[in-house]
């Protein structure tokens, strides 16, 4: 008799033991960002943000600790798999935070979806991710590579420009931005003449410098984003195109790069879903904080890393920082309303943000808050079945 009671109550002692040692376990969160190459300071600045949000959090995220893994992906989609594959199957992560390269984002997504792994996407824009690849378990933060294109395409049309030249790196994000600001652009009466690419990272813009002052558009629209956007604006100026010819782009040209381009970005328009001028309390509360933890100032990128723990907070703080309440904690990061400094925004149908892209124009250090381009703007998440 008393044997098996004692072994039952013993069972129960360890079963209690473990759960309490489960509630007590670390979150593991894999960042998976550049750390080298010409988005590295993009990655950076992802981590920043994130760790930003769990330090303001007492070092926790819905009542947890975090334990962090990094992989540097090098912007690099042919490593991509390999890469993805250490956090999910080496380290058996919880949640991967990542990544900057559209190419990479879409091999992680594909991981994702086949280990059913929670994904959150910090900013690389492709479309896909929140289209025809969506799935509940993955969310992005950040932007559709649409979106931000959309808007200059817009912006461009009702200020009467009549033709223009894109030009961007050959991969998703440059091609996908490019045709959304095409959509708008040709949709408001505009023509775009050419597209000219050259091959990711390469920055040799000689040639095709040359060749736009050759066919001599009314606008340039562009993508690049990190080191080579701050070699494309200088070159564009040190050809003496920005006297005669605008150069138009998604703000990622102008965002975090403005002390190295000086001179060469004053004047600049572009569209983005954040800006430095924002002066919210909540914006400004942000950025006091990040540039005292960090000696920087933030920008874009920091932001989309802070969402992205806002993000999963939302979702811990609904299960009590209970993982394995997967379903519940999915609809709360659904359901939820982001607290951004960009300013609050909610997700669509396909987990990607509806939010306000504004018009900013370089003064100075700043990207210059000059408009709302366009109000609450939703991607239209194609090919997405959810
Ligand atoms: C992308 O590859 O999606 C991307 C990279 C840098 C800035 C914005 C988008």
């Amino acid at each position: 008799m008393f044997r098996p009671l004692f072994a039952t109550a013993l069972a129960a002692g360890l079963l209690l033991a473990t759960a309490g040692a489960q509630a007590q376990n670390k979150l593991k969160v894999g960042f998976m960002l550049p750390y080298t190459g010409t988005y590295a300071a993009l990655g950076t600045a992802i981590e920043n943000g994130f760790r930003l949000y769990v330090q303001e959090g007492g070092g926790k995220i819905g009542g947890r600790e975090i334990e962090y893994f990094k992989v540097d992906d090098e912007s690099d989609p042919s490593k991509a798999t390999d890469n993805v594959n250490r956090l999910i199957k080496r380290d058996q992560v919880d949640v991967i935070v990542g990544t900057v390269h559209s190419g990479v984002a879409m091999a992680m997504a594909k991981a994702a979806r086949e280990s059913n792994t929670l994904l959150i996407v910090p900013n690389a824009g492709a479309d896909a991710v929140t289209g025809a690849m969506c799935a509940p378990n993955i969310f992005r933060t950040s932007f559709s590579n649409w979106q931000p294109a959309y808007a200059m395409g817009q912006v461009a049309a009702e200020r009467k420009h009549k033709t223009a030249v894109t030009i961007t790196w050959k991969y998703a994000a440059g091609e996908e931005s490019v045709n959304g600001f095409r959509e708008a652009f040709e949709k408001g009466g505009g023509k775009v003449l050419k597209d000219l690419t050259v091959p990711f990272p390469n920055v040799e813009f000689q040639a095709l410098l040359t060749e736009i002052a050759v066919i001599k558009p009314d606008i340039v629209y562009s993508f690049f984003a990190g080191g080579g956007a701050v070699k494309f604006v200088k070159d564009y100026a040190a050809a003496g195109l920005n006297k005669s010819i605008p150069l138009y782009g998604a703000g990622f040209l102008t965002d975090g790069t403005l002390d190295a381009q000086g001179d060469a970005a004053q004047g600049m328009l572009t569209t983005l879903h954040y800006a430095d001028s924002l002066n919210t309390p909540r914006d400004n509360a942000f950025r006091l904080s990040y540039a005292k933890t960090f000696k920087l100032q933030p920008d874009v990128y920091a932001v989309q890393g802070y969402d992205a723990a806002q993000l999963l907070g939302a979702g811990l703080n609904a299960v009590k920082g209970d993982f394995t309440k997967r379903n519940d904690m999915i609809a709360a990061m659904e359901k939820t309303k982001v607290d951004s400094p960009r300013g609050p925004f909610t997700l669509g149908k396909s987990h990607n943000p509806v939010q306000d892209i504004y018009l900013r124009k370089v003064e100075g250090k700043e990207n210059k808050m000059i408009g709302i381009a366009v109000k609450g703007l939703a991607d239209p998440g194609r090919g997405c079945r959810m």
